[in-house]
């Protein structure tokens, strides 16, 4: 059956600042050529959903979206779902885009991020924003969480090759944003060391040994926030030792992805084959 109405949310990776966002520190997040699609058809019987998505918050979401009754619900995803690469806020944004162009609208990002904001909180309690700003609009994204509303602003970026090296499992996003308000203020020399590092990777977009040191560096602060486990630093051990520029955790840890940077993403990728973990290599994706 052809799909009456279609939408898609990007995969992001962040580049820096996670944990510390959520407090009113910068971050710099990155739109990369991975996403999720919704199709929506009409039907007679119960709204039902179809999705790689075994999390059951996601016929949450989709009910505070859509009707309880008259459409099907299709998600296709190539992201790898749970592991901080913005899977649940693709979904939302992908959901509010193919509801949009079933009633025939245009939604402006604005739009979009105010619909899709609701259904994130479903997934993840007090999230900054900044998986669905930077998945809504693609490339990479200045993102602060302000008084009076989020800044979201657009940078430029050079050709930076990435390499994601999946821990297998799942952080749960919620909990570690709650671990790391709970170790406050004790955590608030680490959090504003992090701000300082996002604002000095912004200097470094188009240079990738300096983003790479920059990015080892805010993952020592991470794990002096607790996020990250051994798995993850022995991840970023790995990375950097097969030539990478530099490595951390990205999203919440406590499982989740690790990021590096590379000018050499196959050697990377085979030092991951070879110790048995999951990797792929992603570029950033524009509009
Ligand atoms: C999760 O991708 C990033 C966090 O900073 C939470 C958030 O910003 O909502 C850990």
């Amino acid at each position: 059956m052809t799909a009456a109405g279609t939408g898609r949310g990007q995969g992001k990776v962040l580049l820096c600042g996670e944990h510390a966002v959520v407090y009113g520190h910068p971050a710099i997040a990155l739109a990369v050529d991975r996403g999720t699609d919704v199709g929506l058809t009409r039907h007679d019987g119960p709204t039902t959903v179809q999705s790689p998505h075994t999390d059951p918050r996601v016929s949450d979401a989709v009910l505070r979206v859509l009707p309880p009754e008259g459409m099907r619900v299709e998600v296709s995803t190539d992201l790898p779902v749970g592991r901080g690469m913005g899977s649940s806020a693709a979904l939302a944004v992908a959901l509010v885009r193919a509801k949009a162009a079933l009633a025939g609208e245009h939604l402006d990002l604005d739009a979009v991020y105010e619909a899709a904001m609701p259904i994130e909180r479903a997934f993840h309690g007090n999230p900054s924003g900044v998986d669905v700003a930077v998945s809504a609009r693609g490339g990479c994204l200045w993102f602060e969480r302000g008084r009076d509303g989020a800044v979201r602003q657009p940078l430029e970026i050079g050709d930076v090759q990435l390499v994601v090296l999946d821990s297998g499992h799942a952080g749960d996003t919620a909990a570690l944003v709650a671990g790391v308000a709970a170790g406050r203020p004790g955590n608030d020399a680490a959090l504003a060391a992090i701000g300082d590092l996002v604002h000095q990777a912004r200097s470094a977009l188009h240079d990738p040994d300096a983003l790479g040191a920059i990015l080892s560096e805010n993952h020592a602060r991470l794990r002096e926030i607790g996020v990250s486990t051994p798995q993850l630093d022995d991840l970023v051990q790995l990375a950097c030792s097969a030539g990478a520029c530099g490595a951390k955790l990205s999203g919440a840890g406590g499982g989740g992805i690790v990021l590096a940077v590379t000018r050499e993403p196959d050697a990377v990728l085979r030092a991951a084959e070879g110790a048995g973990v999951s990797a792929f290599g992603c570029v950033p994706w524009h509009a």
